[in-house]
């Protein structure tokens, strides 16, 4: 937290807007679409419920389908599955571990040719890191296929001198608690159409119609988040950019560190775009190394340190067995050599020296010496 958040909570007590609306939720609002330079920001209870959402804007139908990144949380893929259509999955590309654009020229030229295309186009920005976004913007203009961001990882990264999570025609982020900013648990969906924006609001509070009385034509969702929630929102989002510099300079010790380590290679930072590193991930060879990704984490789990393997890509879970996917082994290589390292931006030095020298106790040979 940032301090800033009990003041804004205690506000919102005395004013006893205790309720899924009021004044924090319309300047969380306010205050999110002006920093990330778009027209409307919907505040959600969740990222997911901010894709479900999107997808239905997008008008994704029962039996569709749409096309998404196969490295991503499931969360991604359950909102698809919300919508009842069909999910296609597509490989990273290795510059940026995200959604390989060539793979998804060549689905979309094969979708049309079977006069079969996607109704959504779905991309996520994992760890931190932007997608490459000009070329599929490119793309799903020309199919004219909605476009939407998952930028729940990453929100306060850039692409060129836009932010993540603008260059669709809908964006999604999340504050869950692992967030780089969190609200405990919440989400914003974002767009420069005001009507979607208006029809995303209706959507979230069980669709009423305007009527004296309850009267509804359409189903539904209880997804708006509450006013005390969105009080802490507002005072996170003034040290988002704290948060990135906090993250990076913890992405910045480790590369230091271990970064000379044989078979060690950090997730790249793209060319087009600032990453967050919301989460430092790298990858581990073990055949340079002599130790595997798997071993690494049984040393973090003994000195009782969090560390996680890579998201496993969704073409490979059971969930998705029947799920179409194209591409080759990118995704499938991350999850296999990846490790995800304590990330958080109140990690103190100690704490970093600390998961360092586990790095150090495994590799015995370490030259460099570990970072004051
Ligand atoms: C890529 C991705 N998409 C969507 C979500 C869903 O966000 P939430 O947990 O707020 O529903 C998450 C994380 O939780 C995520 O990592």
């Amino acid at each position: 937290m940032s301090g800033d958040e009990l003041a804004l909570i205690e506000e919102a007590f005395l004013s006893n807007w205790i309720a899924p609306l009021g004044p924090h939720v319309d300047a969380f609002e306010e205050e999110f679409a002006a920093k990330l330079g778009v027209d409307h920001a919907v505040v959600l209870s969740s990222g997911t419920a901010a894709l479900h959402l999107a997808l239905l804007i997008a008008g994704v139908e029962p039996g569709d389908k749409v096309v998404t990144s196969t490295l991503t949380f499931v969360a991604t893929a359950n909102a698809i599955g919300y919508t009842g259509a069909e999910p296609t999955f597509i490989d990273s590309e290795r510059s940026s571990w995200n959604m390989d654009p060539q793979l998804l020229a060549e689905e979309l030229a094969d979708a049309a040719q079977k006069g079969q295309l996607p109704r959504a186009v779905v991309v996520v920005d994992i760890c931190g890191q932007s997608a490459d976004w000009k070329p599929i913007r490119e793309l799903t203009d020309e199919y004219e296929i909605p476009l939407i961001a998952d930028s729940a990882e990453s929100l306060g990264a850039t692409y060129g001198d836009r932010a993540a999570g603008t260059l669709g025609d809908i964006g999604c982020f999340s504050f869950n608690g692992n967030k780089i900013i969190t609200t405990g648990g919440g989400g914003m969906l974002v767009t420069d159409n005001g009507d979607w924006a208006r029809q995303v609001r209706h959507l979230a509070t069980q669709a009423r119609d305007p009527a004296p009385h309850y009267e509804h034509s359409q189903q539904g969702y209880n997804y708006r988040l509450s006013n005390l929630l969105a009080a802490v929102g507002r005072g996170q989002l003034r040290v988002l950019e704290q948060r990135v510099d906090e993250r990076r300079a913890v992405f910045e010790y480790y590369q230091d560190a271990i970064g000379n380590l044989p078979g060690i290679e950090f997730m790249p930072e793209a060319k087009f775009g600032r990453s967050t590193r919301w989460l430092t991930c790298l990858l581990v060879d073990a055949s340079l190394s002599g130790v595997s990704p798997e071993r690494l984490l049984q040393e973090f789990a003994a000195e009782n340190i969090e560390a996680r393997p890579m998201w496993k890509p969704m073409h490979l879970q059971p969930l998705f067995r029947d799920a179409q996917y194209r591409g080759g082994k990118v995704a499938e290589d991350i999850f296999a050599r990846g490790l995800c390292l304590p990330s958080g931006s109140s990690l103190t030095e100690q704490d970093l020296q600390r998961i360092a020298s586990v790095f150090r106790s495994v590799f015995p040979d370490l030259k460099k010496p570990l970072v004051a």
